[in-house]
């Protein structure tokens, strides 16, 4: 399946502009999520088995997830947990709808697998977002899987009135999600990642849980913060109770490239994911999860293509994984392989469950 993925339907989309091609897909599988049948037939063939995972509170029927930034507005709703998907985070979305930066905003870098972008949090505002979710449950076709919403700032909110915008937003969602991710390290939209630092990121998780107080709170971090960075944000996961942390965002920094193309890629303004990714956002995992001893959940991202991607990031200390370019570049059976290969490692390991193995190297 990923073979017809990557050898005919792939070229196809890769003759298109990326972020054309996105939407292109993307409009598909909304349309596809509204009627049964092919949902039902994306099961079929994409379904992932069983893989359980308990986390903040919630029953993950696989650690696989979507990453934040591919279902911006939740258009595809029905359709994550027919393509294997254990969970889907939808957005970022922002209090005011803004069109984002100018196009063409989303590059690939085909030979090292990897994507820039700087698309700057285009979308139609969390209560467009809101009555879009109220949709799908009016429709019945709301996942049985965990559904989070990450949470950005609308670019013309000064910074020193952030923690309003966020609360907002939460405000309007709050009811049409599982879980919240607080993006704070997105690196397209102005002086958003300052909100990293201690006091920043304190107000607005204050302002947050004063709409409510129950919903797990996660924070999104980018893998360009320093260790002591990480570690004033893991500090107040502990003081302000969050249920977790995302690592990571994509990066700012670039690889050296012997290939033309992807230098010429690279030289784009934005924020870089994929396979040059990956080492990094493992060891910003690794040291979370050594810092806090492996008592705050993380779930990892950055890079994941196939399972043994998705192991080194488990063993490095993270209970739940997101993918994002890996689905551009492996296509729609990618969830479903990771989680029966990581079934295959666990046994080729004598591991029990994967909560065994987070962690262990
Ligand atoms: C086009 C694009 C848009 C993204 N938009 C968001 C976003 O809105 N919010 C967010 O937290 N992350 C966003 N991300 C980052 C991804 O969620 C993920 O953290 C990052 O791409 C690393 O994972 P990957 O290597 O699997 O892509 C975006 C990534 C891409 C490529």
């Amino acid at each position: 399946m990923g073979w017809c993925y990557r050898r005919l339907l792939r070229p196809l989309l890769f003759l298109q502009d990326s972020e054309a091609a996105h939407n292109r897909v993307l409009a598909g599988l909304a349309w596809a999520g509204r009627g049964r049948l092919l949902a039902s037939l994306a099961n079929v063939c994409y379904g992932a088995p069983e893989m359980s995972v308990e986390c903040f509170g919630l029953h993950f029927p696989n650690p696989i997830g979507l990453a934040g930034g591919m279902d911006k507005a939740g258009v595809a709703v029905p359709m994550w947990p027919r393509l294997g998907f254990g969970f889907a985070e939808l957005g970022g979305v922002t209090r005011h709808a803004q069109p984002g930066n100018e196009p063409p905003r989303m590059f690939r870098a085909v030979a090292e697998q990897a994507l820039v972008n700087r698309m700057g949090f285009n979308n139609a505002g969390a209560e467009a977002m809101a009555a879009t979710l109220d949709g799908w449950r009016a429709r019945g076709q709301w996942p049985a899987h965990p559904v989070g919403i990450n949470l950005g700032k609308s670019k013309t909110t000064p910074i020193n009135e952030a923690q309003e915008d966020y609360a907002f937003s939460f405000r309007a969602l709050k009811n049409h999600a599982d879980f919240f991710v607080i993006n704070v390290s997105s690196p397209n939209t102005p002086n958003l990642r300052e909100l990293q630092d201690k006091t920043a990121l304190d107000e607005i998780i204050a302002a947050l849980r004063e709409v409510n107080d129950s919903k797990p709170l996660l924070v999104k971090i980018a893998p360009d913060l320093s260790n002591d960075a990480i570690d004033d944000v893991l500090d107040l996961a502990a003081t302000r109770k969050l249920a977790g942390i995302v690592a990571t965002n994509t990066t700012i920094a670039r690889p050296d490239s012997s290939n033309a193309i992807c230098r010429s890629t690279y030289g784009e303004t934005g924020g870089l994911s994929g396979a040059p990714l990956r080492t990094r956002s493992t060891e910003v995992i690794r040291h979370i999860h050594q810092q806090t001893k492996g008592s705050l959940p993380i779930i990892g991202v950055g890079g994941i293509f196939n399972a043994d991607d998705a192991w080194e990031k488990i063993t490095a200390g993270a209970s739940l994984l997101q993918i994002y370019t890996g689905l551009v570049y492996e296509g729609p059976g990618i969830a479903s392989a990771i989680v029966k290969g990581l079934k295959k490692r666990l046994n080729r390991e004598g591991v029990d469950s994967l909560k065994e193995a987070v962690g262990q190297q």
